[in-house]
């Protein structure tokens, strides 16, 4: 599988922790940014994110920034993703469950990286439940 990940500089610990994680896993990581400590814009690096996830070039996606809201707000804009902020494994585990979010957001600044890793494994390994679930996934585009 080959995942996609992104953060701001709010998020950048976390997310370089994650990267290690993820391919000492055996998964496949595609980097979008920030590598910068420095202050920028989460949407400079939520856009290429989801267009890759909306082109098929990543399977899924994983961004982190402060809140979280900034880039669920960004990537929820590109056509066929689903962007879900978790910050607990229960809600990691029903935004894939019940709302198949093709990209799980994190808000670093309000979650310890213990929590990220067992919400993107949490995430990562839950199935999508269907049924009523998908009836209301197709009435989402507007
Ligand atoms: C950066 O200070 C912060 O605004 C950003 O990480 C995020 O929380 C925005 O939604």
């Amino acid at each position: 599988m080959k995942i996609g990940i992104c953060s701001d500089h709010a998020g950048l610990e976390y997310k370089t922790r994650l990267i290690s994680y993820l391919l000492g896993k055996g998964y496949e990581v595609v980097n979008f940014g920030t590598d910068s400590p420095e202050s920028c814009d989460y949407p400079d690096f939520a856009h290429p994110l989801g267009s890759a996830v909306e082109n098929g070039e990543v399977d899924c996606g994983i961004a982190l920034c402060g809140t979280g809201n900034g880039m669920a707000i960004t990537l929820n804009h590109h056509k066929g993703v689903r962007a879900g902020l978790a910050w607990g494994t229960s809600i990691a585990a029903l935004v894939k469950e019940h709302n198949n979010a093709n990209v799980l957001v994190l808000p670093a600044r309000f979650i310890s990286y213990r929590m990220a890793v067992s919400c993107v494994r949490t995430w990562l390994t839950t199935s999508f439940a269907g049924g009523r679930h998908q009836r209301r996934i197709d009435k989402i585009p507007c």
